[in-house]
């Protein structure tokens, strides 16, 4: 039997996701399905409809589960709601054989295990690197090392797998990878809501690593911080340079599509509220935590001292990231 594999929730991360899958073939070796929210929590009937119109637009082919019930009887079930949903709502029996693949930062593997007690559950840290094939995914399994090639392609497609010891370094994986497109797309909405350069100028600066750009500056901010945390240095320069590249690849797919939204739409996109990437951005004085923003401090420096003050900010605005995923998985 072909195996089925059931997204719930397809927002922008799901979406990211799934795209990767489709782009690499894998609809041949399974069945895709994507179940939203029920119709009936849709403020309208033509919202609901607009919807499933942009998603069959979006993902052309894949069917949306018809109910909550036939998606948890899935062989492999993809958890890519907010975290905020996956606690709030009751969902209804799982397949007791299924495996789970979680997206969602600051639900524990032990928060999961009894509200889904399956056979394996593997949770990811991925990024938004991943719709252009440029992703970077923490991933740490309950249930011992995946060996199953249709999950190891899953897990692997469109993305850089990080296989993590540990569950608590998907903390650092949140600041490291999974928030920080969006440092790269503040950095650039700040400097132009200044007045520096274009949005394609900025994002041709972004495309370019090592030249010693202010884009750099978040790099080397993330390198020190995994340094820190224990990671050698080579391992995390290629992680770091294809986390940059995804944030390119994102943002150049994203302004050619809609111009009109710029930097804005890109690093909102990455925000859940109440969420690590909000609370890093509030240190850079953006969305809803925005405090007196350090970053526009950092910016009006002198040009010879404005990579050091840069740094230093991404640095506190990754910082931000993981406190958050910490403070968000103990309940807060
Ligand atoms: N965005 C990132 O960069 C990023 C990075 C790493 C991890 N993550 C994780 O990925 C998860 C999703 O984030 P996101 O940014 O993709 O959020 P999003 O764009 O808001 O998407 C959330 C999806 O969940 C759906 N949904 C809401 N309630 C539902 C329900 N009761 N049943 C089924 N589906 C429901 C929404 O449906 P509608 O489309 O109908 O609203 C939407 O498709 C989060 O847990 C987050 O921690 C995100």
């Amino acid at each position: 039997m072909t195996p089925t594999v059931t997204m719930i929730g397809c927002g922008n991360m799901g979406g990211a996701v799934l795209l990767s899958w489709l782009d690499a073939g894998l609809a041949t070796q399974c069945h895709f399905s994507v179940r939203l929210r029920d119709p009936a929590q849709y403020p309208s009937a033509a919202a609901y409809t607009e919807r499933v119109a942009q998603h069959q637009l979006l993902y052309p082919g894949v069917p949306l589960c018809p109910d909550a019930a036939t998606a948890f009887a899935a062989d492999i079930i993809v958890l890519a709601v907010k975290p905020q949903v996956f606690r709030r709502r009751t969902w209804p029996a799982v397949n007791p054989h299924a495996t789970v693949i979680s997206l969602m930062a600051g639900i524990s593997l032990r928060e999961m295990q009894p509200r889904l007690p399956v056979r394996q559950i593997i949770r990811t840290m991925p990024n938004l690197g991943q719709r252009a094939g440029l992703g970077v995914t923490g991933l740490v399994t309950a249930g011992g090392p995946v060996a199953d090639p249709l999950l190891t392609q899953l897990l692997t497609a469109g993305t850089r797998a990080w296989w993590l010891d540990t569950e608590p370094q998907l903390h650092h994986v949140i600041a490291l990878s999974g928030s920080a497109p969006a440092y790269y797309f503040a950095l650039a909405d700040r400097l132009l809501a200044r007045g520096e350069g274009s949005p394609e100028s900025q994002l041709y600066a972004l495309q370019q690593p090592q030249t010693s750009s202010l884009y750099d500056a978040i790099d080397h901010a993330l390198l020190q911080l995994g340094t820190h945390w224990g990671y050698a240095t080579d391992d995390l320069r290629p992680l770091i340079a294809q986390v940059r590249a995804g944030a390119a690849a994102y943002a150049t797919t994203h302004l050619t599509k809609h111009p009109q939204n710029g930097f804005e739409h890109c690093w909102r996109s990455v925000m859940s509220p109440n969420g690590t990437t909000q609370a890093a951005l509030g240190v850079l004085g953006l969305g809803p935590d925005a405090t007196e923003s350090p970053a526009g401090g950092a910016l009006s420096r002198s040009l010879s001292e404005r990579h050091t003050a840069v740094r230093a900010v991404m640095h506190a605005a990754a910082l931000a990231a993981y406190d958050r995923s910490v403070t968000l998985e103990a309940g807060g």
